[in-house]
C-alpha cells in the first residue's frame, strides 16, 4: 500500500467522506508561498492554507524561534506555571489590540477561542447578577468554528445544519448583505430582537466586515458601530471574531478599525502564528475582566491542557515580530488593487454572479461550482492551489505574495470561473 493509499483508506480529511474520499495531494515541504509536493511539483498556496500562512510557509524566523524554544521547554502546564514566551506574547498582543483590550486568554484553536469568548460574556452577566443571560446574538451568514458552541453561533442554515438538535439555541439577525442602504432596517431588526429577549442575552458576536467561511460576504463597518451602540445600551458583551479578518487580511490590522470603535472581547487566531502551529487568543477589556473577577466565582472557568504551549507562543512571537517590521497594510492594499483589476472582468462570464475584493481577499461568486475533476485539472495545469466551496471560487494568499504570484493566482481563479457549472451539489466542497 502506498502512503497515499493508506491515507485514502484510514484518514478522515476535513469535510470529506472516508468511503469515497476526494483527491488529496502529498505535501512534502513548504517554501515561501509554495507547497512542494512529494513528486516535486510546486503549488502556489492561493488560500494561505486556510488563511493562516501570512508570511509564507516555513518562514525561517518562525522556524528558528520554534527550534530554539524546543531546546528549552516544549510544554508546561499553565496552571501553576508561566513562561517567558507566554508573557512576551501577551505583551505583544496587548500592544497590537485596540486600547483597553489587554487581558489575554490563550486557546488552542480559533473555535476554542470563540467558546472562551462566549463563556466570558456569560460569566460577565453572571457576575452582574443576571444568571439568566446566557444566549448570544449572532449574524446569519457567519462562521465561528466547528466545535459545538462555535457551530451554534454560525449560520443556522449553513454547513452545520445536521447538528442543530444538539446545539444551544442562540438568536440570529439577518446577514448584513444590503450595503449601507440596508443598515437602518437591519439595525431596527437587531434592536427589536434585543428588546424582546433582553433578559436572556449575554452578548453579541460577529466576524467584523468579512463573513468568511459561510458566506464570503463583505459588509460596511457602520454595522459594527450600530452593534456597539446597542450593546452599550443593554450592557451586552460585544465580541469581534477577528480570526479570519484580522492581522491585515482585509487591509487594516483589525477589520473593525474602520468603524472607529472597539469590542469588549476579541478572538484572534490563524495568522497569529503565521500558520506554523495552532494557537489562538481571546482578549478581553479590563472592564470585562474586572466584572468577571468580581463575581461570586471570581475565577474564569476554562483551562485546556495545552494552554499557552511554549512552542506555539514562540511561533506567535516571531510572527507578530514579522508583522511589526513590515508594512502589511500596504501589502494587503497592493494585493487588493491587483485582485480588483484582474478579477473584475470575470463579472461578464455566464456562470459568475458577483466579483468582490477586499484587502487580500478575492471572491468570485458563481451560480454553481464547476465539477471537481475540472477544478483539479485547473489546479494541476496552473500550479495554483485553490479550494472553492459552496458558490465561491476565492483566493486569500499569503500577505507576502508578490505581483507575479497574485497574477498567477488570479489567472487560476479566472480559469475556474470560466469552467462550465457542475451539478447542483458539487460534492464535498465545504469551506
Ligand atoms: C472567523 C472564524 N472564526 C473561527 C474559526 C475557527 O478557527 P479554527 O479552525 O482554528 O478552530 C474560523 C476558521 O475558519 C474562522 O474563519
Amino acid at each position: 500500500m502506498t502512503r497515499l493509499e493508506y491515507d485514502r483508506s484510514h484518514i478522515w480529511h476535513p469535510y470529506a467522506s472516508i468511503a469515497n474520499p476526494p483527491k488529496v495531494r502529498l505535501a512534502e515541504r513548504g517554501e515561501g508561498v509554495e507547497i512542494v509536493l512529494a513528486d516535486g511539483r510546486r503549488l502556489i498556496d492561493g488560500v494561505a492554507s486556510w488563511w493562516c500562512v501570512a508570511h509564507g510557509h516555513n518562514h525561517p524566523a518562525i522556524v528558528d524561534a520554534v527550534q530554539k524554544q524546543s531546546a528549552r521547554l516544549c510544554h508546561v502546564m499553565f496552571g501553576g506555571f508561566t513562561h517567558d514566551c507566554a508573557i512576551e506574547l501577551a505583551e505583544r498582543i496587548a500592544t497590537f489590540a485596540p486600547p483597553g483590550l489587554n487581558k489575554v486568554f490563550f486557546a488552542d484553536s480559533g473555535s476554542i477561542s470563540v467558546e472562551v469568548a462566549v463563556k466570558m460574556a456569560i460569566q460577565y452577566q453572571h457576575a452582574k447578577g443576571r444568571p439568566g443571560r446566557c444566549r448570544m446574538v449572532a449574524l446569519k451568514g457567519g462562521y465561528h468554528g466547528d466545535t459545538a458552541c462555535a457551530m451554534a453561533l454560525s449560520d443556522p442554515d449553513g454547513m452545520h445544519v445536521l447538528f442543530r438538535g444538539m446545539m444551544p439555541s442562540h438568536l440570529f439577525v439577518s446577514k448584513p448583505d444590503c450595503g449601507l442602504a440596508g443598515l437602518a432596517g437591519w439595525t431596527s431588526e437587531f434592536e427589536r430582537l434585543v428588546e424582546e429577549h433582553g433578559d436572556e442575552i449575554a452578548g453579541v458576536i460577529c466576524e467584523p466586515v468579512l463573513q468568511a467561511a459561510n458566506a464570503m460576504n463583505f459588509y460596511p463597518a457602520e454595522y459594527l458601530a450600530a452593534m456597539r451602540r446597542i450593546c452599550d445600551e443593554h450592557d451586552l458583551v460585544l465580541v469581534f471574531d477577528e480570526i479570519a479578518a484580522g492581522l491585515w487580511r482585509t487591509g487594516p490590522r483589525w477589520a473593525h478599525e474602520r468603524a472607529g470603535i472597539s469590542p469588549d472581547v476579541m478572538c484572534i487566531g490563524k495568522a497569529l502564528t503565521g500558520g506554523h502551529i495552532s494557537l489562538a487568543a481571546t482578549v478581553a477589556s479590563e472592564r470585562v475582566a474586572d466584572v468577571i473577577s468580581s463575581g461570586a466565582v471570581g475565577a474564569f472557568m476554562h483551562g485546556p491542557t495545552y494552554m499557552a504551549n511554549p512552542l506555539a507562543c514562540a511561533a506567535a512571537n516571531a510572527s507578530l515580530e514579522l508583522f511589526s517590521r513590515a508594512d502589511y497594510a500596504a501589502m494587503s492594499r497592493r494585493i487588493e488593487g491587483e485582485f480588483a483589476a484582474a478579477l473584475a472582468p470575470l463579472k461578464s462570464l455566464p456562470n459568475v454572479r458577483d466579483v468582490r475584493v477586499m484587502g487580500a481577499v478575492g471572491v468570485v461568486e458563481v451560480e454553481r461550482l464547476p465539477l471537481r475533476d475540472d477544478i483539479d485539472r485547473v489546479i494541476d495545469e496552473t500550479g495554483v492551489w485553490l479550494r472553492p466551496f459552496s458558490n465561491f471560487i476565492y483566493a486569500m494568499p499569503p500577505l507576502v505574495s508578490n505581483g507575479e504570484t497574485v497574477r498567477r493566482i488570479s489567472n487560476a481563479v479566472a480559469a475556474m470561473a470560466a469552467l462550465p457549472p457542475g451539478p447542483e451539489v458539487a460534492g464535498d466542497f465545504h469551506e
